[in-house]
């Protein structure tokens, strides 16, 4: 598939609308994302061949994963999202001003699809839960990535075991870690329960991450990898308020536009 988009109509549909990645939709025509993976994608253990490969992005929004597991050599890229958020798990309470907000972000998943077309990619979205995962409707992955996905699940191990359901070979799962647990209690697996207002749940320590991966059903293949994910060019430096450094909420917000998000990646195998 090439893209019938114009330079002039990608650069555009770049600032008339708001991105979660940061993609090269074209040479030097940049999504501003909320997040700038790029750099990362080079660092994490993810295989630089997946030649023949059926290759599985859970959760894609703008597709940046499925594109690279494209790039890679997958013989099948297919990204899996739930594109309405009010499908997502929210805590009772939360205010219908920040659904309205995140939908449009979302915006139906259209940056997936101005990505593709842009792109000339074959990676293709399924819309569905990581819930619903079923090897008989979905069939089997050689290999899975999960990212930035568990923080955001009700129950983060039942949507693990869906994911070892389908998953034959290796899961990445690259997911927010909680730094102050991580520091105090670097042996034992831990976890605050957000749930305030947004669809923030476990947010687990290091340790609490591996775990969670392992009582899913999966064994580590290698140590696990703390990193920090650096903010894109659509995330805008906070205002400098008495919030910012006065309540901890404020501070951690803060911490990740300035240092990028904490964030771990765990490489596994079904057990
Ligand atoms: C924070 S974004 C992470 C985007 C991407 N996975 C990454 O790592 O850069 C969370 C994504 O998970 C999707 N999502 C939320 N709940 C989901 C669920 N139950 N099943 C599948 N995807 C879900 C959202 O639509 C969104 O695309």
């Amino acid at each position: 598939m090439s893209s019938r988009l114009t330079p002039s109509e990608l650069r555009r549909l770049c600032t008339s609308r708001q991105w979660y990645h940061t993609i090269e939709l074209a040479p030097g025509i940049l999504t501003p994302g909320w997040f700038d993976l790029r750099e990362l994608a080079t660092r994490l253990p993810l295989p630089d061949s997946l030649e023949g490969k059926r290759c599985l992005d859970i959760g894609t929004f703008d597709g940046f994963w499925a594109f690279e597991m494209e790039k890679r050599g997958a013989a099948e890229a297919i990204g899996l999202d739930i594109l309405d958020p009010r499908a997502w798990d929210w805590p009772w309470g939360s205010d219908d001003a920040v659904v309205d907000a995140l939908e449009e972000r979302k915006d139906a998943g259209r940056g997936f699809d101005i990505a593709r077309e842009a792109l000339g990619s074959s990676a293709r979205r399924i819309e569905g839960s990581v819930y619903e995962l079923d090897p008989d409707v979905h069939g089997s992955f050689d290999f899975v990535y999960l990212g930035s996905l568990l923080l955001h699940l009700r129950d983060p191990v039942g949507a693990l075991e869906r994911v070892r359901s389908v998953c034959t070979g290796q899961l990445l799962v690259v997911d927010q870690i909680h730094l102050p647990l991580t520091l105090t209690r670097p042996l034992q697996p831990a976890a605050t329960l957000d749930g305030v207002g947004r669809p923030w749940w476990w947010r687990v320590n290091l340790r609490g991450l591996v775990r969670m991966v392992e009582v899913g059903g999966f064994a580590l293949e290698r140590r696990a990898q703390p990193l920090l994910m650096p903010r894109g060019g659509g995330q805008q430096f906070p205002h400098l308020t008495r919030r910012l450094f006065t309540t901890r909420a404020g501070r951690e917000h803060l911490f990740s536009t300035v240092s990028g998000a904490p964030h771990a990646a765990v490489l596994a195998r079904p057990r």
